[in-house]
């Protein structure tokens, strides 16, 4: 059946099918009403094209970089947690998609598989970490040298949640990971960091929310940031940035990156859909630090609109986990290649061949109230 599948949204509908209740609803929600969670993908509609032709567009280099790693194209795997609901092998299978199309791929603080376990599975593979930041700071910075140790390349910092954003679906099937699996990341602390609730309606609501309330620091501030900083030599790239001030505050604080991201619209619903918050923060931040994005990402089409107006590159998250559901590490490569090609279609129909071609060519991609005002 997932080799029948052509592109992300057949995907979507295949998931759907395999996952049980407590694992989809947990990794299609958004907060709330899920208002942002809608438009992050259909903003992308409202940005158009202006393409050229009559370019000689025989060979297309989709090559791109993250903090000097280079990457095959510009299309990564964001960090979701607990990947073992929708594949056995989980954020190993994800590691080794990205590893075999030469892209990246970032581990999440909660993943199924630890830091550990992706260097030993997928060694060559160019991974980040993705960190929260525990109200214990020798539990923070256990997991830093761990990711040191292991060879991850960056830390990315997830800012945007001091607690959990409200998913209704998650509190009414009291969400809980499956007994059979863990947060491998704190499976050996002595701490209450793995006090995950197992088995499914064992917590009294989202049994997330109440972790996070318990252990995720809410006093998160840019003081941690520059703490952090001060432990480590990894890079740090700040995850949840959505308008200029904030990207001011993050070059102030020498950051190497900010992944514009409403965190797949789980967290604070209402806020602008990534797609039409990152020019904001990519004018503000004048090529001071490289600019990524997140959320709703669904063909190659949105991945060129967000590459021209300045992302470096982006993070996919849902669309791996479908693949995963569908056929493990299998079908989370064919979410990439098929992502990877019509990225590369995109790009010939544009008339352009280089990422600094379709970052370039001016208003190549123009939101579609501009187009208008103009008549
Ligand atoms: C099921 C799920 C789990 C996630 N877990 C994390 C996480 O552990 N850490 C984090 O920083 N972001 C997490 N995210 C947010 C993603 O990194 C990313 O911002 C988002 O999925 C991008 O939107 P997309 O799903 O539309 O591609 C999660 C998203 C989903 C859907």
């Amino acid at each position: 059946m997932a080799d029948k599948c052509i592109c992300v949204k057949d995907f979507e509908i295949l998931a759907a099918k395999r996952l049980d209740k407590n694992a989809l609803d947990y990794y299609k929600s958004g907060a709330t009403d899920e208002q942002t969670l809608k438009e992050n993908c259909t903003a992308f509609k409202s940005w158009r094209f202006q393409p050229q032709v009559l370019r000689d567009v025989l060979n297309v280099n989709m090559e791109s970089s993250v903090l000097g790693s280079k990457i095959a194209f510009p299309i990564c795997i964001a960090p979701t947690a607990m990947n073992k609901m929708a594949s056995h092998d989980g954020e190993i299978d994800s590691a080794k998609a990205a590893n075999s199309l030469s892209t990246g791929f970032v581990l999440s603080s909660w993943a199924t598989s630890s830091i550990e376990e992706i260097t030993t599975n997928v060694p060559d593979v160019i991974r980040w970490f993705q960190l929260y930041v525990y109200k214990d700071k020798t539990v923070t910075e256990n997991l830093v040298r761990r990711a040191e140790r292991n060879g991850y390349r960056a830390l990315i910092v997830t800012v945007d949640t001091p607690l959990l954003g409200k998913r209704y679906q998650d509190t009414r099937n009291k969400f809980a990971l499956p007994s059979n699996l863990t947060l491998k990341n704190f499976e050996n602390e002595t701490t209450k960091e793995d006090g995950f609730p197992k088995g499914v309606k064992s917590a009294r609501e989202s049994g997330l929310a109440e972790y996070v309330a318990s252990l995720i620091d809410p006093s998160l501030s840019w003081e941690d940031i520059d703490w952090l900083k001060t432990i480590t030599d990894l890079p740090i790239i700040v995850k949840g940035i959505l308008t200029a001030e904030m990207a001011l505050e993050a070059v102030d604080h020498n950051i190497a990156g900010i992944l514009v991201s409403n965190h797949g619209a789980r967290q604070l619903d209402g806020v602008l859909p990534t797609i039409n918050a990152l020019p904001q923060v990519v004018k503000a931040v004048d090529g001071r630090c490289e600019v990524y994005l997140d959320g709703g990402i669904r063909n190659g089409g949105d991945v060129a609109k967000a590459i021209a107006l300045g992302a470096k590159a982006v993070f996919v998250g849902r669309p791996i986990l479908w693949g995963l559901a569908c056929d493990g590490k299998r079908g989370a490569q064919r979410v990439l290649e098929i992502l990877r090609d019509e990225f590369g279609v995109t790009m010939k129909l544009l008339g352009v061949t280089s990422i600094v071609e379709l970052q370039s060519v001016h208003d190549l991609v123009i939101h579609e109230s501009r187009i208008l005002s103009r008549l």
